[in-house]
Order: C-alpha cells, then structure tokens, then sequence
C-alpha cells in the first residue's frame, strides 16, 4: 500500500538514506524546527472527511475542535517559565511555543468550517474556553506545566498509536485533513520532551504530574466523546451498531496504550520521553517540508 505519491516516496526514501539519524535516546536530542504549514482547505470539503472510515474523522474533529483552547494554555503555561529557562531547554521551549502556535491556528482555520456545517459545536467551544479560562485562573503554575507534560504524553500516545493504524483510519480519507492531522502528530512526536523538560526544571514533583495528567487526558476525553457524539448525532450515526463497532475497538487500544505511559511518565523516577523509540515515518514525513512554499508532501492513502 502506498502511503505517497511517488514522487513524494522517492524523495523520501533518499531522506531516509541522508538521514541515518538517531530517532531517540536521551544522547540524540532531536531538533525542533517550527513549519509554517498553510492549509488550503478545498472549498467543498466535508465535515465527514473519509468515505471509508467516517467514525474516525468524527472523532478527529472532536480532537480539533479542542486544540484551540489546550494548546494555547499549554503554551501560557510554557512561556511562564520562561525566565527559568537557559540555554537548550530556552530555545527548545520557544521551539515548542512556536510549533503549538501554529498547530491551533491551523486547527481553527477547519473548525471554522466544522462550525458552519454544524452550529452547535460553538456552544462546545464555549464549554472548552470555559475550562481552560478556569484552570489558569485557579491552578498553580506547577499545576499547569505539569498539565503542560501530560496533554504532551498524551498527544504522544496519540501519535504513536495513530501510526501504527495509519493505513487503516486515512484509507481514502480526504488528503489535506490526512496530511493535517499527521503534519501536527509527527510534530508533537518531535517535541514530545520539551514539556516534560520545563516541568522537571521548574517544579518536578512527581505526584502532581500524576495529579494533572490525569486531568489533561479525562478533559481531553470527556470532550473528545462530547463532540463526537454531537457530530454523530448530526450525521444520524449515533444509533447505528455499525459506529460503536468501529469506536469501541479504538477507544479500548487507546486506553490500553494511554494508562501504562501515563504511569511510566509521571511515577517512574528513571524514565524520560526519550527512552521511547518514535515512528520512524513521522520525521521522514516532516523532511518533506518545503520553507519556501510553505507546503508538505500531501498524504494520499
Ligand atoms: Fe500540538
Ligand atoms: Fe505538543
């Protein structure tokens, strides 16, 4: 099965052969380059953008429509700490910023369509400006960067696990929501320890990382199933066996994937985000990035 064009393969392939780079290792710091990707998003596109596998865009949308409200507190939370940042980690935190900066603005251009098509998803959004409004007016600074790792060890899971069903959930799907959603995961791939770095430079403490972990992935969650189940009932998929056959398999892996990093993550003294081995795909795929036009290889399965 082809994940790319061919001309896209190839350019990847002789990547791959430049690159022989170290994909982890607390020795092979990787480097984080902030894209300024433009999605041009096509005029008809569909809310429901994959004819094989529409359940899973349901629950993608679900996902974006939250990004606009964590990504900028996670990045609030970040720039906090700012002046207690030096050298590598500084200019790994403005890295980061810069990336998440560009993954919600990105994010909001399809909600902004997501909305028109389904007008009560703004009373979700309300919900969601709510919730995070309401964390960084009453929650510590260690609280927030220690929400900050979480939603990261999250995005991270989320990554990994996408990747390893890639084939199966972009099968036909629309190739600039494919290449959207894949451009932001490989990225939170890329930085997936900048988060972890700050809180452990910062604060540390072990049993508030737990603490706002779980926090970061139920927030997500309770969101991610309230929005799904909005547009589900929207498309009239909500009572059909056929969605919860396709969602339940899913929701269940996740889960089974999710718990044992967020137990490794914040109650393991000896571990960091970088003893986890990363797809290899993701940064093949981001080598495909072109600064002058602003464009990455379009991901057609
Ligand atoms: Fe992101
Ligand atoms: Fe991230």
């Amino acid at each position: 099965m082809s994940i790319l064009s061919p001309a896209v393969e190839s350019s990847l392939d002789s990547a791959a052969q430049q690159n022989g780079r170290q994909q982890n290792g607390r020795q092979g710091r990787q480097a984080i380059e902030p894209r300024k990707v433009a999605f041009d998003y096509p005029e008809d596109l569909q809310p429901v953008w994959s004819s094989d596998v529409p359940e899973f865009s349901i629950a993608a949308n679900s996902i974006s429509l939250l990004m606009p409200y964590v990504e900028p507190y996670v990045i609030r939370a970040i720039k906090s700490a700012s002046g207690e940042l030096e050298g590598e980690l500084a200019k790994d935190a403005d890295a980061f910023c810069r990336q998440e900066a560009q993954h919600h603005h990105q994010h909001k251009k399809f909600n902004r369509l997501l909305g028109s098509h389904y007008q009560g998803l703004a009373r979700v959004e309300g919900w969601m400006k709510r919730t995070y409004e309401w964390l960084w007016r009453t929650r510590s600074q260690g609280f927030s960067l220690a929400f900050a790792a979480g939603a990261e060890t999250v995005a991270y899971t989320l990554a990994r696990w996408t990747e390893a069903r890639m084939g199966r959930l972009f099968s036909n799907a629309e190739p600039t929501m494919a290449t959207l959603f894949l451009w932001h995961l490989a990225e939170e791939v890329e930085h997936k320890s900048v988060a972890y770095d700050v809180y452990r430079e910062v604060d540390g403490r072990r049993w508030l990382l737990a603490v706002a972990m779980f926090w970061a992935a139920l927030i997500t969650g309770v969101f991610g199933i309230v929005g799904s189940l909005y547009m589900l009932s929207k498309e009239r998929r909500l009572f059909k066996p056929a969605t919860y056959v396709a969602m339940l398999p899913w929701s269940v892996s996740f889960i089974f994937e999710l718990l044992p990093a967020m137990a490794v993550a914040s109650l393991s003294r000896s571990h960091h985000p970088t003893d986890l081995t990363d797809p290899l795909w993701f940064s093949l795929f981001l080598d495909g990035y072109d600064p002058e036009s602003g464009t990455i290889p379009l991901v057609e399965i």
